[in-house]
């Protein structure tokens, strides 16, 4: 029997507490958290996850402060504002949308955002707590997908878990929760040899490489957890992630739906980053509670 990892349903409970935490605050006296989102361009895939990291900073009662550039803004013109957020202190949390255009470095904008204000996990001081295993901003998704395994009970200690995908967004980041997990974790990319043996050893197997013809469903052992980060619109208009799940539902032993399981626990996380940016927690004892401060 396949269970499901349903991250719309855990995404909706945990936006609830942290709008519950944010009315408490803010009922004595306190500010609401702050997210400033800064989108460069017109991709649309990036308008629509702009909009919805939007529209969850409005669910929870966050304020949310949007900041749309033309793709022909120079990186000092960029990281003049970056700056101005880093001093803003209205702003607890700061993501600047990625891809940027051609002419601007990514990692020397990311860098340049105040390491405290970064929920997007992915300033490079952040990505060094991860690695050392020391408290600090984490990557959204890896951190969600965390959140989900937990949630439902699933350990990954001790486990084969094979990360298909080594982006600085999602693989590598997964990669290093799972070891923080006590998984014993292969990261898969582009150079990996045979890399049906890899998938067919994986008891915890993440598929994050945004192509639905790199990883055969059928590889999958009976009984693995599969977490399917790929997010794909058919010409029919139906959205499918990277793995078939005609086959994959019927080998797993849990499983991601596509829509309906990391894409939620995305904009979550990103919630969760901006209230503990804020210098706020979930404070009252829960299920939730400990799961995502634990
Ligand atoms: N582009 C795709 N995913 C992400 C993300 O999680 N954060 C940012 N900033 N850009 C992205």
């Amino acid at each position: 029997m396949t269970s499901i990892l349903d991250g719309k349903a855990l995404s909706q409970l945990i936006q609830q507490r942290i709008g519950e935490r944010v009315a408490q605050h803010c009922q004595t006296g306190g500010r609401k958290p702050g997210l400033a989102v800064v989108l460069v361009g017109d991709d649309p895939a990036s308008q629509v996850y702009v909009r919805n990291k939007r529209l969850a900073c409005e669910r929870v009662g966050f304020a949310s402060f949007h900041h749309e550039l033309p793709a022909s803004i120079s990186e000092p013109e960029l990281l003049a504002l970056v700056e101005r957020l880093n001093r803003d202190d209205t702003v607890d949390g700061i993501l600047v949308q990625l891809p940027l255009p051609q002419h601007i470095n990514p990692d020397v904008v990311i860098n340049h955002i105040d390491s405290a204000k970064d929920v997007d996990g992915f300033h490079a001081s952040n990505v060094g707590r991860l690695v050392l295993r020391q408290p600090g901003l984490r990557p959204c998704t890896p951190r969600g997908v965390m959140t989900l395994l937990q949630h439902h009970g699933v350990s990954t200690r001790g486990k084969r878990a094979v990360v298909v995908g080594a982006s600085n967004i999602v693989g590598r980041p997964m990669s290093l929760e799972l070891l923080l997990d006590g998984a014993t974790v292969t990261t898969c990319h582009r150079f990996t040899k045979d890399l049906e043996r890899h998938v067919r050893s994986a008891e915890v197997l993440v598929v994050a490489v945004g192509n639905r013809s790199v990883v055969n469903a059928d590889w999958i052992q009976p009984g693995c957890v599969v977490v399917d980060v790929g997010l794909h619109r058919l010409e029919d208009g139906t959205l499918c992630g990277d793995l078939d799940h005609d086959i994959a539902d019927q080998r797993a032993s849990w499983i991601t739906p596509v829509p309906g399981g990391v894409g939620p626990m995305t904009v979550t996380t990103l919630m969760m980053n901006t209230l503990e940016a804020a210098g706020l927690h979930l404070d009252a004892p829960c299920e939730v509670d400990q799961v995502v401060n634990g």
